[in-house]
């Protein structure tokens, strides 16, 4: 009959001494592969007396089962083996003593901040809008017709669903607002805005604050006196400030807002194009079509809004003259701030 002790010892000696997956495969072929040990022992069944088959049968199955278990227990070992080395590899002293990096606000973040702060001291409350914007809010229900020359002052990204497109401006959110609310409305509306365009003081996507109200009798005089507190509580100084006869579809009159040039204070330089001025908004009384647009009696109520661009004044606040420096996340200027 057959020794399966000794099978089995042999077998324990030559596994014994493996530390590599790929012997301790050649040696469970050797055993139980094609043509193995104890493969062969299970072909030679046919050979023995019909009578001893099945006490034959019953003992090359536990060789067999023993073998296998033999094999698979040393595979786990080699296994937590390897792993244990490799963790050994890759051993790091998490006690040791990094530079501290704290991390902190990013500069626009900061300013857009500041700027609804303001806005909320004065009594305003704050809207969003979506970025993808029906073309109907971000034009036409802003008196701005699809054949309107001004559609061309924005370089509008659209979008592949019909009527809709990447608002140029957060001027949609005022159609938003006055379709939602009843006057009396105070509300600034921060966002992101696109348009085709890219310099130095031009970036694809930029942020933007709109602001909004709308009662009886609000007027051009609170209007200037908002957007003057504004400036000079942003601009922590008593800036110079201007209003200049300007075009916007949606008011009328319309006005851009210049300060006295923060850089050079008057005197003429490269950023304020040597006018010594610097515009830093457009805004002007809200245009009664735009308020029968919303259904808001136009006879009864008016309104004035604003608008302004978070980077500019941010880069006028600060000094700086790379529009491309607030996005690309580089530690050398972001820890300046
Ligand atoms: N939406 C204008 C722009 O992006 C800015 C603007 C001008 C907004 C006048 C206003 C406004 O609310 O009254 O160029």
């Amino acid at each position: 009959m057959i020794d399966a002790e000794s099978i089995i010892r042999e077998l324990e000696r030559e596994i014994a001494s493996v530390s590599e997956q790929e012997k301790l495969l050649k040696i469970k072929s050797k055993y139980i592969g094609k043509g193995g040990i104890v493969t062969n022992l299970i072909s030679r069944i046919k050979e023995i007396p019909p009578d001893q088959r099945k006490e034959y049968g019953r003992k090359v199955n536990l060789i067999k089962e023993k073998v296998e278990e033999l094999i698979t227990k040393k595979q786990e070992e080699i296994r937590r083996e390897e792993e244990r080395r490799r963790l050994e590899r890759e051993w790091e002293d998490i006690t040791v003593p990094v530079e501290p990096l704290v991390g902190h606000i990013h500069p626009l973040t900061r300013t857009l901040d500041r700027i609804i702060d303001i806005f909320r001291s004065m009594g305003f409350r704050v809207k969003e809008g979506p970025e993808i914007e029906l073309e109907k809010y971000n034009f036409d229900m802003l008196n701005i017709p699809p054949d309107h020359p001004a559609r061309d002052m924005q370089d509008t990204f659209y979008v592949n669903k019909e009527g809709y497109l990447l608002r140029t401006h957060t001027s949609p959110v005022q159609i938003r607002v006055m379709l939602e609310e009843k006057p009396p409305i105070y509300m600034v509306a921060p966002g992101k805005v696109y348009r085709r365009d890219d310099d130095p003081t031009h970036s694809p996507m930029f942020h933007q604050v709109e602001g909004l109200a709308v009662s009886e009798d609000v007027n051009f005089g609170n209007m200037k006196f908002v957007i003057e507190e504004f400036l000079k509580t942003f601009f922590e100084e008593n800036v110079p400030v201007r209003f200049r006869v300007s075009y916007f579809p949606f008011t009328e009159p319309s006005a851009e807002v210049d300060i006295g040039c923060v850089i050079c204070e008057g005197k003429g330089c490269r950023v304020c194009k040597e006018t010594g001025w610097l515009e830093v908004m457009g805004c002007g009384m809200v245009h009664p079509a735009v308020l029968e647009n919303c259904g808001i009696d136009s006879q009864r109520y008016q309104g004035f809004a604003f608008g302004m661009g978070v980077e500019r004044l941010c880069m006028l606040y600060y000094g700086i003259d790379n529009i491309k420096l607030f996005y690309e996340n580089d530690l050398r200027f972001l820890r300046q701030f």
